[in-house]
């Protein structure tokens, strides 16, 4: 058989040569990576435990969640008045990173672009981005600024999927889908998702070169290849492979659909769950993302807001399970935090102020010690300290635990580090007793702190 190649069919392969190697596929892949390696690129990640998510885009002056768009089905043209008049004039960001660090954040992951398109940042790739709006000005490059110098570790979120680029082909999650299966072919001609695949990856390129060293990418988000867009879509070994060129340290989560041992993923991310189901992701890097109210976009009639017991519980059953939670604030149109947000942060900053001793380093306890009921433990390895926390005050005064005889050395509260005295155990007793005050300290969910041998 006679071989015959095109000259087209060159100039493709050329393309794609000069493509592979500007984003690193055609370099050898490195080898795995060593678990002990991975543990220390997590390290600070693992320590840190809290962070805050920040949803922020031209969902934010509709006002009614960041899926607007695509629930209201509308079209580009009636969205663009947000475009137009995008000009948060509120918008400070230093005071978000002041907000985050006096909860006792360690981290902020702000979204770049969500699925609605619109971009944070100034990409070169596109018009539909912030720099054109009245704003004017690049937010993505103000926040890293004031991250960084409120020594705050940076993170990107950025939307894989997007409801506004022309290629992004329409399927049944699409704000244009139409109400007729045999409409998709005639709405999707001339739309081509390997261009896409392209600008994703020279926007991620961008995002990831631009603005110096990043610390955590957030991508989001997969729903299926067969009917909707996936892993196929993205390449996400490539992406990956790019990623991990561009910013060799940093931390990323798993939407792109490649798991934890496919040298993707470095965490998982249990979305919106109740603190009873985080026992399932116990042994594995995870984060719980969670929103104070239903959506994640600024949502003013939406009066779901978890309480302060709620929000501890939520962080406190990460840390007990060896996870972190990112807990997300939805700025206004005007670019500032609501009062609702401000005072959930400020509680979960109160609470943090007197006992982040065990959120930060922490983890899930050996199992070998018991909680005893009404309460949640956490562990932190090297200080060999172990954290009670009381979600039920024990009104009989003491506190009885089974099986820590002989482990313990000293017990006081995290509030004010006033000492709990342990009443003597019996030789061969396995259980001791702590002599609390009869009422409940003015603590949330006042925390013991047990010193052990
Ligand atoms: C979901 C939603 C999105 C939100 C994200 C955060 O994937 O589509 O709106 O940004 O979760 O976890």
């Amino acid at each position: 058989m006679k071989l015959t190649v095109k000259r087209s069919q060159v100039l493709i392969a050329l393309l794609l040569c000069t493509l592979s190697n500007q984003w690193g596929y055609g370099q050898k892949k490195n080898d795995a990576e060593t678990i002990e390696h991975r543990n220390q690129r997590m390290q600070w990640w693992t320590n840190d435990r809290f962070g805050m998510f920040i949803h922020f885009g031209l969902y934010s002056l509709a006002a009614r969640g960041e899926w607007v768009k695509n629930i209201e089905r509308m079209t580009n043209e009636q969205y663009q008045t947000y475009f137009n008049r995008f000009n948060p004039d509120k918008l400070a960001i230093r005071e978000w990173m002041q907000h985050a660090k006096e909860a006792g954040m360690k981290y902020v992951v702000l979204t770049t672009k969500h699925h609605e398109g619109f971009c944070l940042f100034d990409s070169k790739y596109t018009d539909y981005k912030v720099t054109n709006t009245p704003y004017k000005k690049d937010i993505i490059a103000e926040y890293v600024a004031a991250a960084r110098e409120a020594g705050l570790k940076v993170g990107f979120y950025y939307s894989l999927i997007d409801w506004h680029h022309p290629d992004f082909t329409i399927d049944w999650l699409h704000p244009q889908r139409p109400g007729n299966d045999s409409l998709y072919a005639s709405l999707n001609r001339g739309k081509d998702m390997n261009r896409y695949r392209l600008y994703l990856y020279n926007q991620v390129q961008e995002l990831l070169t631009n603005y110096g060293k990043i610390d955590i990418l957030w991508l989001d988000m997969s729903y299926g290849e067969a009917t909707g867009k996936g892993r196929k879509d993205w390449d996400s070994p490539h992406l990956v492979q790019m990623i991990r060129r561009l910013q060799p340290q940093i931390i990323l989560n798993d939407r792109m659909e490649l798991g934890q041992n496919e040298g993707g993923a470095d965490f998982e991310t249990p979305e919106q769950v109740g603190p009873d189901e985080l026992t399932k992701y116990k042994g594995k890097y995870f984060e719980t993302c969670q929103t104070f109210s239903g959506l994640w976009g600024y949502s003013r009639d939406e009066n779901t807001w978890k309480n302060t017991r709620q929000l501890l519980d939520i962080l406190i059953s990460s840390v007990a399970n060896g996870g972190n939670l990112i807990l997300n604030v939805g700025p206004t149109g005007r670019g500032s935090f609501d009062p609702r947000a401000l005072n959930a942060l400020h509680a979960m900053g109160a609470w943090m102020n007197e006992n982040s001793q065990s959120i930060y380093g922490c983890g899930s306890a050996p199992a070998d010690f018991i909680a005893p009921p009404g309460t949640k433990l956490t562990y932190n390895k090297e200080l060999h300290k172990l954290y009670i926390h009381l979600f039920e005050y024990p009104w009989t005064g003491t506190l009885a635990f089974q099986n820590f005889g002989g482990k313990v050395t000293y017990a006081q509260f995290l509030h004010d580090y006033s000492q709990l005295v342990i009443s003597p155990h019996q030789p061969n007793d396995n259980k001791i007793k702590l002599i609390l005050p009869k009422e409940k300290p003015a603590v949330e969910i006042p925390v013991i702190e047990l010193t052990l041998k």
